[in-house]
C-alpha cells in the first residue's frame, strides 16, 4: 500500500494496510495462546482498520455443525447459527471463503442487523487443522468486499490461530 511522506497511511486509502495490521497483530499476540484473548484482540484491531467494516467478529465451533457467539465489535449478533443456515454457516460448511455482495440475493442469510448489505466470512483453523471458527465482517455498504480482503485476512487468521 502507498504510504505518506511522514509514513502514515493516506487518508483516501481504499482499504487497511493488511501489511501494517498483520504486524501489529503478531505483536499483540506475541506468547499468547488464549484463543478467546486472541479473536478479541484480532476482531478489535480489525474492526477499527477500516471504515467499510461495520460488525466484525468471530462464531466459535462449539458442537458438531453448531456455531456460537464470540468475540465481536458492533451491534449485538444472534447468538447461535447452525452450519445449514445463513452466510457463516456456509463458511463452516464448506471450509470456504464467502464474499457476499449483496446479502439479500444470498439464500438464508440471517439479517442480525438490518442495515447490513454485504460479507465477508472466511474459515479459522488451528494448528491441527481443526476448523475452531469463523470470523465475520459485515458492512453497510453494498459489494464491500473483494478477493485481496478474503486473501490477506485468511493470512492473518493463518498466522494467529494456526501457529
Ligand atoms: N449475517 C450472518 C449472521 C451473523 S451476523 O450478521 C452478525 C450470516 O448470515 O451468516
Amino acid at each position: 500500500m502507498q504510504q505518506t511522506q511522514s509514513g502514515a497511511p493516506p487518508l483516501d486509502a481504499s482499504g487497511p494496510c493488511y501489511n501494517e495490521l498483520a504486524q501489529r497483530l503478531a505483536a499483540l499476540a506475541e506468547g499468547e495462546d488464549d484463543v478467546v484473548a486472541l479473536m478479541a484482540t484480532l476482531a478489535c484491531e480489525v474492526h477499527h482498520s477500516d471504515s467499510r467494516f461495520d460488525w466484525t467478529g468471530f462464531y466459535r465451533v462449539v458442537a458438531p455443525d453448531l456455531l456460537k457467539i464470540g468475540p465481536y465489535q458492533g451491534g449485538h449478533g444472534c447468538l447461535d447459527i447452525p452450519f445449514s443456515k445463513g452466510v457463516c454457516g456456509a463458511a463452516a460448511r464448506t471450509g470456504q471463503a464467502q464474499i457476499v455482495a449483496d446479502v439479500d440475493a444470498f439464500p438464508g442469510h440471517i439479517a442480525c442487523a438490518s442495515t447490513t448489505r454485504s460479507e465477508l466470512v472466511l474459515p479459522v483453523w488451528n494448528k491441527a487443522g481443526d476448523l475452531i471458527a469463523v470470523f465475520d465482517i459485515d458492512s453497510n455498504q453494498p459489494d464491500a468486499f473483494n478477493r485481496d480482503d478474503a486473501v490477506r485476512l485468511q493470512a492473518i487468521l493463518n498466522s494467529t490461530f494456526a501457529k
